[in-house]
């Protein structure tokens, strides 16, 4: 096979950032304060750190090692196992499309929105229905958001064009912890709002009588999405990862980041919600709705409300690119094309997509699937099946296929380095991670 030089990634800080480039975003500063909000809050942020502790940590290991011993694109990574077994890899190529079909509309709508900061305009509402209002207003446009969605993906494609190490690494290394920053920073301004001590409570206390077996699938997939694991993104990135990364330090590094990011964006967005009188059942407006009411409060609202959606915007790009990448990295490898016409090719496709997406949640309200809009159907498709579906078949691919020494070898560096948890992490991946994955399936299909 003709294979050209990999690229890899540079120093020892590089493989956490670009993980966590690809773990943060959307999925845990808009996404997880939405599903939480929907789901009870307290007690959904206590089953949605046991998923990621339990079963994202695992699979996430499982991915890095599967991606590094193969230096392979997902699909190539698990067809060196058997042609058969490619179908794993297809099945993450197929979610990252319908991921990036909805993630690069809610892209859009950050990019949207930090227009409006910088020109001043989100600072003109004072009240709860008028930030619903602008909100509502600004997605059935006829062509804003449309537009806003083409630059987006014009921007992935542009750094993924450059490359992984010139584009990915260079985006991740200096906004990532900016973002962290300004979080902590809003974080604090918010809850010294009034009513914010309803909002902490909502957040932090758990109350069980709205769990069900379903609020366990929706945690464990909020888990997968807001870790980029159970698609192949991870996959693809570890093929770049150096032989003397340490995976474990890396995935525990990357996991406690995106928990952080998402309790931090709760802490921003729950103690608001009540400050301005909105609802935390809102959907997937609620940080959008949620946010000017914040940044009203401040001094200086616009400044501070233009480096949030700055930040916001990269850390949603450092995400599409993963996405993008794990779709690029298999049309080059595997249809054997360059990979500017690769990048191409998915840009196109995808663009097509998040057109209908975004056309589905505003103008077009006849783009619909199961009887909900497709924006909605991506969104619930994706993460709620399709992750935890590919999550499930990761594990089971990892416990009983792929070879035992090849897994010790990844996450001990060919023994150079001690590794104490190996029979905790057979058991996991072996038993504990399909089987609980599989009940939840059952249990949410009401066959249980
Ligand atoms: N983890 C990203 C986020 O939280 C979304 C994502 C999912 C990225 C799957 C890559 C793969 O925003």
């Amino acid at each position: 096979m003709n294979r050209t030089k990999r690229a890899t990634l540079g120093g020892r800080l590089s493989a956490v950032l670009v993980a966590a480039g690809s773990a943060i975003g959307l999925g845990n500063i808009w996404r997880f304060p939405y599903v939480a909000g929907e789901h009870g809050g307290g007690a959904f942020l206590l089953l949605y750190l046991l998923s990621i502790l339990l079963v994202g940590m695992p699979v996430m290991l499982a991915e890095f090692a599967l991606g590094r011993s193969t230096q392979r694109n997902s699909v190539g990574a698990f067809g060196r196992y058997g042609a058969k077994w490619k179908a794993i890899g297809y099945l993450g190529l197929l979610t990252s499309f319908a991921i990036l079909g909805f993630y690069f509309v809610v892209s859009g709508w950050t990019l949207g929105y930090l227009v409006r900061a910088l020109g001043g305009t989100l600072q003109h509402d004072h009240t709860a229905a008028e930030y619903t209002a602008l909100f509502t207003e600004f997605i059935r446009h006829p062509w804003q958001p449309l537009l806003y969605t083409a630059l987006f993906v014009g921007m992935t494609h542009v750094v993924i064009s450059l490359g992984v190490q010139r584009g990915i690494e260079r985006t991740s290394k200096i906004l990532m912890p900016l973002l962290f920053i300004v979080l902590i920073a809003l974080a604090i301004h918010s809850l010294q709002m009034p009513r914010a001590a309803e909002g902490v409570r909502f957040l932090f206390e758990p109350d069980f009588s709205k769990v069900t077996g379903r609020t366990l699938l929706i945690a464990l997939g909020q888990a997968f999405f807001s870790l980029s694991i159970g698609m192949g993104s991870m996959i693809t990135y570890a093929s770049y990862f150096r032989p003397e990364t340490n995976l474990r330090h890396t995935a525990a590094g990357v996991t406690g980041l995106s928990a952080l990011v998402a309790i931090l964006a709760g802490i921003v967005i729950f103690p608001a919600v009540f400050s301005v009188g909105l609802e935390p059942e809102a959907g997937p407006s609620l940080v959008f709705v949620t946010l000017p009411g914040i940044f009203n409060d401040l001094p200086w609202s616009g400044l501070w409300s233009s480096i949030f959606f700055v930040l916001l915007v990269v850390a949603a790009l450092t995400s599409t690119i993963s996405l993008h990448e794990a779709l690029t990295a298999y049309v080059h490898e595997e249809w054997h094309t360059s990979r500017r016409n690769s990048a191409r090719i998915v840009s196109a496709a995808t663009l097509l997509l998040a057109a209908l997406a975004s056309l589905s949640t505003g103008p077009n309200d006849a783009l619909q699937l199961f009887g909900v809009s497709l924006f909605d159907a991506l969104d619930f498709l994706s993460a709620n099946i399709l992750l935890p579906l590919g999550g499930l078949l990761t594990c089971l691919f990892a416990g009983w296929v792929l070879d035992r020494t090849t897994f010790d070898e990844q996450l001990s560096n060919h023994g150079t380095l001690r590794y104490r948890i190996r029979r905790l992490m057979r058991f996991l991946l072996r038993w504990f991670c399909p089987a609980l994955l599989l009940l939840v399936f059952l249990d949410s299909l009401g066959l249980l």
